[in-house]
């Protein structure tokens, strides 16, 4: 359990924080907003079927997503509350219990052509986690796969009282996992980054 997001998700949303945060997304949609734009991204960068690893995972919105579009999903979060409510919502989608930081003993298969790390996990990380969540992560991609994280840089991106992880902590912890970085984007659709205050990052395990 990371207590960084516990306490977050308990400040912003609740004692009933992770049925808080399914409804969300689950209304944006109803609404008409795109909630996929992750999910786009993975299909333009790695195909289905793929193998996939939601990091993260929540309560299942981008693993559902991409398992709907044929790709072979696993998703794994640290928080339980979470990951019921991945497991009532979307039952045919393998969902665990584990912690990003120590994978090594959660049985999650076959090394992922994918890990993906979308809204928010990496500041949400507990702090001094994010060197082991690097080395953890890289240790469950195939060779030549490919990590892919998205996340705020400042306040305005990112959740109130999530503190921001400095993108150059990122790239060092990633290099230092022995992950070579490939795409900056400021957006899942591709934009640019130009400095602003969220960044999509691809990082490629070598063969
Ligand atoms: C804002 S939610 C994002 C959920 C999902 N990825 C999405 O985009 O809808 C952040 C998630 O990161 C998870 N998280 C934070 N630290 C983690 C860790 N060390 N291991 C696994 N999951 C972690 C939290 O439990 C939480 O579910």
């Amino acid at each position: 359990m990371s207590a960084t997001w516990r306490r977050v998700a308990r400040a912003t949303r609740g004692e009933r924080y992770a049925e808080a945060y399914a409804e969300q997304f689950r209304a944006m949609a109803a609404e008409g907003a795109d909630v996929h734009g992750e999910a786009a991204l993975v299909e333009r960068l790695v195909p289905p079927p793929a193998r996939v690893l939601d990091a993260g995972c929540g309560t299942g919105r981008l693993g559902a997503r991409l398992a709907q579009r044929g790709y072979d999903v696993v998703g794994c979060d640290a928080d339980a509350a979470m990951v019921a409510v991945a497991r009532r919502d979307h039952p045919l989608v393998p969902w665990e219990v584990a912690d990003l930081a120590d994978l090594g003993g959660t049985p999650l298969g076959q090394p992922f052509d994918a890990v993906v790390l979308a809204g928010n996990v990496v500041p949400l990380l507990d702090p001094g986690t994010l060197a082991a969540a690097a080395r953890s992560c890289t240790g469950v991609l195939r060779p030549g796969g490919l990590l892919l994280a998205g996340f705020g840089l400042d306040a305005e991106h990112l959740p109130e009282g999530c503190d921001p992880t400095p993108l150059a902590d990122v790239d060092a912890a990633l290099d230092a996992a022995g992950l070579v970085p490939e795409h900056r984007w400021a957006t899942w659709d591709g934009t640019a980054h130009d400095g602003g205050g969220y960044v999509v990052v691809a990082h490629r395990r070598p063969r």
